[in-house]
């Protein structure tokens, strides 16, 4: 129960590893605010954690308005946010010479953009109740590894890590801690290929990931959580890379 009655935001929760922090949160005793576009996929969030201490919220992490509003809701109802995991995020496919231009736009106002602005808006709350922990979730495509034809991606990944690294130092003095994490590909349908089955899945990774499969919800879940605890206490600006050994 390491966050008996923390407050704590997690965003893109209505699916994969958004739902699966968000449960992970629950599991431990948090009051948990799952955030994202569709209410129908954050309720089903909610109805499923564990303790009945979970919420949905929509959100569009690309609206500062949208951000600034969740923030708000949240204050006023629990008086505080205690952590922040910012996991929204969107992937798309293509090389620099022919990504569509409205292609690139949309990945950095979901990625880079969406950290920016609900760092902000959280940064501002921590600050106001005496500190905080936020986890932003980036890829290990991006600072670690480039993949060609995953050009706007990686962009969009290298500036979460970066962004999160510079508030870190800029957030320390105030108590709020800043980290990262780093996926590589884990099972959820963003990690298949177009036309690409789960099965198909296994047999690529066997000879892309040192490892040779995917990393499972629970994995990446405990690295998110162990951050966002008190045990990772003297992590600051740190990005920690959980890919099977993809960028080793
Ligand atoms: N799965 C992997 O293999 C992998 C590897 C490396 C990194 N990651 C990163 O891990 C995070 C979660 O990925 P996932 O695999 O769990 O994908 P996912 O199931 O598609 O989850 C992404 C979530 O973000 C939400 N979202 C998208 N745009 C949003 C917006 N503008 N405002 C608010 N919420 C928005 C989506 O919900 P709505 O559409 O309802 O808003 C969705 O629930 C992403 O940042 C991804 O880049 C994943």
């Amino acid at each position: 129960m390491r966050f008996a009655d923390k407050v704590v935001l997690v965003t893109g929760a209505g699916s994969g590893i958004g739902r699966a922090v968000a449960h992970g949160f629950a599991r431990e005793g948090a009051d948990v605010i799952a955030a994202g576009r569709t209410l129908k996929t954050l309720e089903e969030t909610a109805k499923t954690a564990e303790g009945g201490r979970a919420v949905a919220i929509t959100v569009d992490v690309t609206d500062s308005a949208s951000v600034a509003r969740l923030i708000n809701e949240i204050v006023e109802r629990y008086g505080r946010l205690d952590v922040a995991v910012n996991n929204a995020g969107v992937f798309t496919a293509g090389a620099v010479a022919d990504l569509p231009e409205r292609e690139w736009t949309r990945v950095m106002e979901v990625n880079a953009t969406g950290v920016f602005l609900a760092m902000k808006h959280e940064i501002a709350a921590m600050r106001a109740s005496g500190g905080g922990v936020i986890v932003n979730v980036s890829s290990n495509i991006g600072a670690h590894r480039r993949i060609p034809g995953l050009s706007a991606y990686a962009a969009s990944k290298a500036a979460v890590t970066a962004l999160s690294r510079t508030a870190a130092l800029e957030c320390i003095g105030d108590g709020i801690r800043i980290n990262t994490v780093s996926p590589g590909p884990h099972d959820t349908p963003m990690s298949l290929r177009p036309g690409e089955t789960p099965a198909d899945r296994a047999v690529r990774v066997r000879n892309e990931i040192p490892i040779g499969r995917v990393g499972g919800l629970d994995e990446i879940t405990g690295t998110i959580l162990w951050l966002a605890s008190d045990d990772a206490g003297f992590a600051v600006g740190a990005d920690i890379v959980v890919d099977g050994g993809a960028a080793a």
